[in-house]
């Protein structure tokens, strides 16, 4: 027999029209196996019409916010079932308000798999994507081309519009294209990927592209055509394309705030695989800072690693390269190390806080130092890893790493170069941070500031050498 009702989704990512029509689905009592999905102008219009047109819902039913976020992610992802999948998930929720904790349900684990790869392929967007500007001599404007695994182009634009609000740029792909134009953010249809820029050919794709689709004499008329040019306001944070936690239905701001300054803390920490930490961690939604950073920087190093160094939170190269300690204040840190007779490549270096906390000022992205509750937010991971590693000794280095591993506010002056007990037994050290000693202004007290450094990382590499005769 075949399905009685076909529902016709707007888009690929058509969340709302998906919600409401599942809404009424559900209410209306029909199964599953009762329903066809297709997208507009992807496949041919169903021959005939539902043989039974839904009627306006009566009643209502209420879903818990951690299925409609999951919902939401999934729903970019590309596989054709997921409509068909998500209201099957959600018709068996009604009568099973627990289902989502059965992680081995097949339905719950596929929807999850396919939330998570959207998030996967979100921030790889983020971490990828690398403007060319264009036009110079008359009006630039930055241009990248980019092809997703899945449809997150409009979940991934206000990110762009936050991090590059004061350039005018436009991400092309194969799905749809997004552009930012100091103002809002717009979507118009895709680039045929027959079309596709190949190596320096992305000026001669951006101009054929804005002819045929964005140059203002035409824009209306292919709007009507293509049926895709949307608009979002300057504000991304407030549009229909908010983050995922953000726009979960139910899913008060407060909730979020919290979960900043009560993160989930483990009581017993179990010693986890770091590659495994690591995964995890790159899709941290703890505090707000994963908004506006490109990735999170997760600690590196050997897992069997004596030291564990934490400094504050990944600076601007540090962010764009994924990896802790790559940039000028890392620079200083080998230096320091090496003349303490510490060998990088042995050490486990990490921060305390994993995303980058900026403001943007024109081109350049000003550090800001994290605030006590991204701080706590963070710590679960610090805590992670330390159990992960496992190391004879911690330096902490600077007040931000200081307070996460002491769990408190501890002054660097009063506290610096002599071994202290963390509660589990694990000695500790506080120092200063390097990029503290890039700043000294006058040259004789950065000089004696270095060489105190290097005398902190020196007591460091003797104790170890201590705890090592004495195990
Ligand atoms: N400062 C830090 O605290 N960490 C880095 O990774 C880089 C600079």
């Amino acid at each position: 027999m075949k399905p009685a009702y076909s529902i016709t989704l707007d888009c690929e990512t058509d969340f709302d029209g998906w919600r409401k029509a599942a809404r009424a689905l559900a209410l209306t009592e029909v199964q599953p196996l009762d329903v066809t999905w297709r997208v507009r102008g992807t496949t041919p219009e169903p021959f005939e019409p539902s043989a039974s047109p839904l009627e306006p819902p009566h009643g209502a039913f209420s879903v818990s916010a951690k299925f409609v976020e999951l919902a939401q992610a999934a729903i970019l992802h590309r596989d054709g079932e997921r409509f068909a999948l998500l209201y099957r998930l959600l018709w068996r929720l009604r009568g099973d308000h627990d289902l989502l904790n059965v992680a081995t349900d097949p339905d719950v684990a596929r929807v999850s798999a396919m939330a998570k790869a959207v998030h996967r392929d979100t921030q790889r967007m983020q971490a990828s994507v690398r403007f060319r500007e264009i036009g110079r001599e008359h009006k630039s404007h930055f241009v990248a081309w980019f092809e997703p695994e899945h449809h997150i182009v409009e979940l991934a634009a206000p990110f762009f519009a936050r991090r590059f609000a004061d350039m005018p740029w436009s991400i092309l792909t194969p799905d749809v294209c997004a552009h930012w134009d100091g103002h809002a953010v717009s979507i118009t249809r895709g680039i045929d990927t027959s079309e596709a820029p190949t190596e320096n050919r992305l000026e001669e794709t951006w101009r054929r592209y804005y002819a045929s689709v964005l140059d203002p004499a035409r824009l209306k008329a292919n709007a009507l055509q293509t049926g895709i040019s949307r608009k979002y306001p300057r504000n991304p944070q407030g549009s229909s394309i908010k983050p995922l936690t953000e726009s979960a239905e139910g899913l008060p701001g407060a909730m979020i705030a919290n979960a900043a300054t009560e993160p989930p803390m483990r009581r017993k920490q179990a010693a986890d695989d770091i590659e495994i930490l690591r995964e995890e961690a790159a899709d941290c939604r703890a505090c707000p800072l994963w908004k506006n950073a490109t990735q999170t920087v997760f600690g590196e190093g050997p897992q069997a690693a004596e030291i564990m160094l934490v400094g504050e939170q990944p600076g601007d190269k540090e962010d764009l390269a994924g990896k802790p300690f790559v940039g000028p204040a890392g620079q200083l840190l080998d230096r320091a190390l090496k003349e303490a007779g510490i060998d990088r490549s042995k050490v486990y270096v990490t921060n305390a806080v994993k995303h980058f906390k900026f403001v943007p000022r024109g081109k350049i992205r000003l550090h800001q130092k994290p605030n006590t509750p991204e701080i706590k937010a963070c710590r679960q991971w610090y805590e992670r890893e330390r159990a992960a590693i496992n190391p004879a000794l911690v330096v902490a280095m600077g007040a931000t790493a200081a307070q996460s591993v002491f769990g408190k506010i501890t002054p660097i002056g009063k506290n610096r170069g002599h071994a202290i007990n963390l509660d589990d037994g694990t000695r500790a050290l506080v120092t200063v941070h390097p990029s503290y000693l890039l700043r000294v202004p006058d040259a004789d007290a950065k000089a004696r500031e270095y060489q105190r450094f290097v005398g902190d990382l020196k007591i460091a590499a003797a104790l170890l050498r201590k705890s090592a005769r004495a195990a």
